[in-house]
């Protein structure tokens, strides 16, 4: 009798859980959702603040691999960097896939204080793979790829705090719980068109999100843990919204152009409720648009004139949503510290996938040579 009732608590408590999981959001009752680890999806500055006594944080971020030719376009812009305010190093979020990256550099990066943050290990170019990708695939792709970098980057796994999805391409539910099961904290593939003038706060999932399906499936399911950074869209030449500013459709074709397309963007957050400018881009813009890598300069030297501008890690906008404070005091917090990663670099290769596989790849990491090209279901390439 007792066996019975213990096997039958089982199943209850199996089946509340999985029940639990997959609850459907309700709309958020911002009396039970409070900070820090719950916040409704709203346009209204955190903390109740002024837009006046809130910090403008710019995000500024790159996508993909990294490699030998885009890292000199890093070292030549964002390097040595410090936000003028607190005098602390100015932040950048790379979203990284695997494929091509050479990880002694994403050792560098990390080691100039920027964020090292995922962006798959396959980055297929498929969009329904991962418009249709299950929660074991997502894990895979993600969670396997957080233990790849700290493995080959040599960085403490613990940094690791963020996402994009390749294409921006969610899977639903299937992504949050991903996230909420890898420890991650933060999505930033989530575009907003509906909520950029005032722009939408990073919120969590506990309750429904108000936020436009721009590419479903967005998650409906209440999912407590983490946050949606809304990938908060530009407004092209023309009109028209973009997300990655490389891929806005009208856009500058000369220095000035693009120093004044970078400010008018920037001050739709600053002049309204400030919420986050995320100032995404590939490396590759610098060479398609050459005029752009002199305004973008110029473009971060001017904000940071200003006197409640911070740029910062995606990871910190976090930090600072769930514990706001005015600029002033804000500006009296130390800096974030990273502890420092060697690296003692070896040039693997030729590698392959598998043993059959007709591709060759080389890799540079700061580790000993895996004995085949690190891959789905072998990310440290056993
Ligand atoms: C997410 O979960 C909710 C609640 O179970 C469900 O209604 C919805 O269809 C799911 N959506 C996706 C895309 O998985
Ligand atoms: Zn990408």
């Amino acid at each position: 009798m007792r066996l019975i009732s213990i096997g039958f608590l089982l199943v209850l408590i199996a089946f509340t859980f999985v029940k639990c999981q997959l609850e459907l959001a309700t709309s958020c009752d911002p009396e039970a959702c409070r900070l820090p680890e719950c916040r409704c999806s709203s346009t209204n500055i955190p903390g109740g603040l002024a837009a006046r006594d809130t910090p403008q944080f710019v995000v500024v971020s790159f996508d993909d691999g990294i490699n030998v030719l885009n890292i000199e376009e890093y070292r030549a812009t964002i390097y040595n960097r410090r936000n003028k305010l607190n005098n602390c190093p100015a932040g950048v979020t790379f979203f990284i896939n695997h494929e091509y990256t050479d990880y002694s550099l994403v050792n560098e990066l990390y080691n100039q204080g920027f964020e090292i943050a995922l962006h798959s290990i396959t980055h297929r170019t498929d969009q329904a793979y991962w418009r249709e990708a299950s929660y074991e695939d997502l894990m895979k792709e993600f969670n396997d790829q957080k233990t790849q970098i700290a493995h080959f980057a040599n960085i403490p796994i613990d940094r690791i705090y963020g996402i994009r999805s390749p294409f921006l391409q969610m899977a639903g539910n299937a992504t949050f719980q991903m996230l909420a099961q890898s420890n991650l904290r933060y999505d930033l593939s989530w575009p907003t068109i509906a909520h950029t003038n005032p722009g939408l706060w990073p919120y969590t999932l506990h309750y429904a999100s108000i936020q436009d399906c721009i590419i479903p499936p967005c998650p409906t399911a209440s999912i407590p843990g983490p946050w949606v950074l809304p990938f908060i869209t530009w407004t092209d030449l023309e009109g028209f919204p973009c997300n990655l500013v490389d891929t806005c459709i009208y856009s500058p074709t000369d220095e000035e152009g693009w120093f004044k397309f970078l400010l008018d963007n920037f001050e739709r957050h600053y002049h309204n409720n400030r919420a986050p400018f995320i100032l995404s881009m590939h490396a590759s813009i610098f060479t398609v648009h050459i005029s752009m890598q002199r305004a973008f300069t110029r473009f971060l030297d001017t904000i940071n004139n200003l006197n409640d501008v911070f740029m910062v890690n995606a990871n910190e906008v976090i930090d600072w949503v769930q514990n706001p404070v005015p600029i002033n005091e804000y500006a009296q917090q130390s800096c974030r510290s990273s502890p420092p990663a060697v690296c003692r670099a070896s040039s693997c290769g030729p590698l392959r996938i598998t043993d059959d596989h007709p591709m060759e790849y080389y890799m540079r990491v700061c580790n000993r040579c895996p004995r085949h090209y690190p891959w789905l279901d072998n990310p440290l390439g056993d």
